[in-house]
């Protein structure tokens, strides 16, 4: 398996990835389905510093990514992002998440950033291994902050000092 920084042909296989868990799953509080011209907006935020998307790749499949993205609009929050990672589903627990974060983690550290933030929709298992591996450390925990499936859930937030 290869980690290489993201390109636009990747959108569509990212989205089907994705897909999968919004429909299926309250780790994502996306509701509905995106096409892959519906997440071009999201695609434009990655600039290669900052804000970075990685792939995982084997034998021409992406097998999932991970990425970096604003975490708040406001500017004085530019030295903090917000972190996530999703592996096909079909690919967890082989060591993408690991693999990819390994990637971003080490691209973000030469980068003119402070921390970064993962929010965590509970339970998770995998997801809070995955970034306590890493050295998050849980800071907030909300109480049902969200709503989907007809109910509500948890979100913790893990903050992680970047280099
Ligand atoms: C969370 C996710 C990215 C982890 O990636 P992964 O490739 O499955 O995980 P890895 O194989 O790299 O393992 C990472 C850690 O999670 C643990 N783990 C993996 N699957 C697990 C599971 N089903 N239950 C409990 N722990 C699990 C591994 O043991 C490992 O922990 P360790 O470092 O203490 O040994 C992946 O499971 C996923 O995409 N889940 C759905 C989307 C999601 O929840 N994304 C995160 C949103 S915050």
């Amino acid at each position: 398996m290869n980690c290489r920084p993201a390109t636009i042909d990747d959108l569509p296989a990212m989205v089907g990835i994705y897909n999968h868990y919004v429909e299926q799953s309250h780790c994502t509080f996306d509701l509905t389905p995106f096409t892959a011209d519906g997440r071009r907006s999201w695609w434009q935020e990655f600039d290669g510093q900052r804000r970075q998307c990685w792939v995982a790749e084997e034998e021409d499949q992406i097998l999932g990514y991970a990425c970096s993205t604003r975490l708040k609009i406001k500017p004085a929050y530019d030295t903090s992002v917000e972190v996530s990672v999703y592996a096909h589903v079909a690919h967890t627990g082989q060591g993408i998440g690991e693999a990819l974060y390994r990637s971003l983690l080490n691209a973000l550290a030469n980068q003119d950033l402070h921390r970064a933030y993962a929010l965590i929709a509970l339970p998770n298992e995998a997801s809070l291994k995955l970034h306590e591996r890493f050295g998050f450390r849980r800071v907030a925990h909300l109480h049902e902050v969200g709503r989907k499936f007809q109910r509500y859930w948890d979100v913790v937030w893990l903050e992680l000092r970047l280099p």
